[in-house]
């Protein structure tokens, strides 16, 4: 658990989850360290008031640099490691996907390792896992095996070996959470980013047509950062990780939410599916790390789209946001 001197070190901070996850520690009265490679506060604007980002220490850094990693590492008692390449981008460049995402990821382990912290939480992602036809109909089992289809899977599958080494090795635990699709304010890039480009758009008083379809797992940005916190803060012995959850729904499903909650707006989305299961299982998940309680998908959802009105409202986003 935490205690009063500790300090949260939050990399790839200056992105979604890693917004939400500095809005909830400084909510918290929590310490909280930001790195990463960019300075630029966007997605934190939309979250905390310049006075309130004043309670954090931000350090621009490079994952890539171990000497950056280690000295930033030293200063704190608690670790969510979440920096990373989207798909996108690791296709586009495979190298600096691997040595950010891969690379980057031993760093973090090694540090930690070298500093003596003994648990870290940090992102892994359900694209380690293969297309449906790999898997039995329903949900796939939390210990299904993996069978990446992307560059960006196969570097979250290495990262889930290199946790497993360090736990045998040095008794290092770790705690992966692979999210599926992340939605909510700040969600503005990567594969599975459209549905939230849809409530941006419904907040603008736009129509939007999501790309894909199909049925998937959805998680409030909200929500994941406080698993990402309860995960750093819950040291279990040895390496794990774990899917979060939750009911699949219809991406279509979604757009009818979003029409139903702003009937002047009108968002459509594709038949094809992507190629991911329908939705994981989340095993020992809730026993193990009970405290977050996911908002239902239609409160996050209206959440979303009053947040994105609110910053339309004051010009912290203009529609040229939507993606
Ligand atoms: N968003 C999702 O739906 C989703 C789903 C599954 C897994 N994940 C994982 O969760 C984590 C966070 O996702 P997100 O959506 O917030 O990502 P994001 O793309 O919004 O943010 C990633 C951040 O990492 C930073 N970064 C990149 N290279 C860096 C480097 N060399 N050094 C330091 N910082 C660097 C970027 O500047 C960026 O701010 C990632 O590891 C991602 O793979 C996300």
């Amino acid at each position: 658990m935490a205690t009063s001197g500790a300090s949260y070190l939050v990399t790839g901070s200056m992105g979604c989850i890693g917004a939400w996850t500095l809005y909830h520690l400084v909510k918290a009265g929590k310490q909280a360290v930001s790195f990463d490679l960019s300075d630029n506060r966007s997605r934190l604007n939309l979250l905390l008031s310049p006075e309130e980002q004043k309670a954090i220490t931000f350090v621009k850094g490079d994952l890539t640099d171990v000497s950056q990693v280690l000295e930033v590492m030293g200063r704190v008692t608690h670790l969510i490691h979440l920096a990373a390449l989207q798909i996108p981008f690791c296709k586009a460049d495979p190298a600096l996907g691997a040595t950010v995402n891969v690379v980057g990821t031993v760093n973090i382990f090694e540090a930690a390792r070298q500093v003596g912290l003994h648990h870290l939480a940090y992102a892994s992602s359900l694209a380690v896992y293969g297309p449906p036809e790999d898997y039995p109909p329903g949900l796939v089992t939390a210990d299904a095996p993996f069978d990446p289809r992307t560059l960006y899977g196969v570097y979250k599958q290495a990262n889930e070996g290199t946790a497993r080494i360090y736990w045998q090795d040095h008794q290092l635990s770790s705690t992966a959470l692979r999210p599926y699709t992340v939605y909510g304010v700040g969600r503005d890039q990567g594969l599975t980013s459209e549905p939230t480009n849809a409530m941006l758009a419904a907040a603008a008083g736009e129509p939007f047509h999501i790309s894909f379809g199909g049925r998937m797992q959805f998680h409030f940005a909200s929500d994941v950062a406080r698993q990402f916190i309860e995960a750093a803060e819950t040291p279990l012995a040895g390496a794990f990780g774990f899917n979060l959850g939750s009911e699949p729904v219809g991406v279509a499903e979604v757009a009818t939410l979003i029409n139903a909650l702003r009937p002047a707006t009108e968002i459509t989305c594709a038949d094809s599916s992507l190629p991911f299961p329908e939705g994981l299982a989340s095993g020992a998940y809730e026993e193990l790390l009970p405290g977050v309680k996911p908002t239902p998908l239609v409160e996050g959802i209206r959440q979303t789209i009053e947040h994105f009105e609110a910053c339309l409202a004051d010009g912290r986003l203009t529609a040229d946001a939507i993606g």
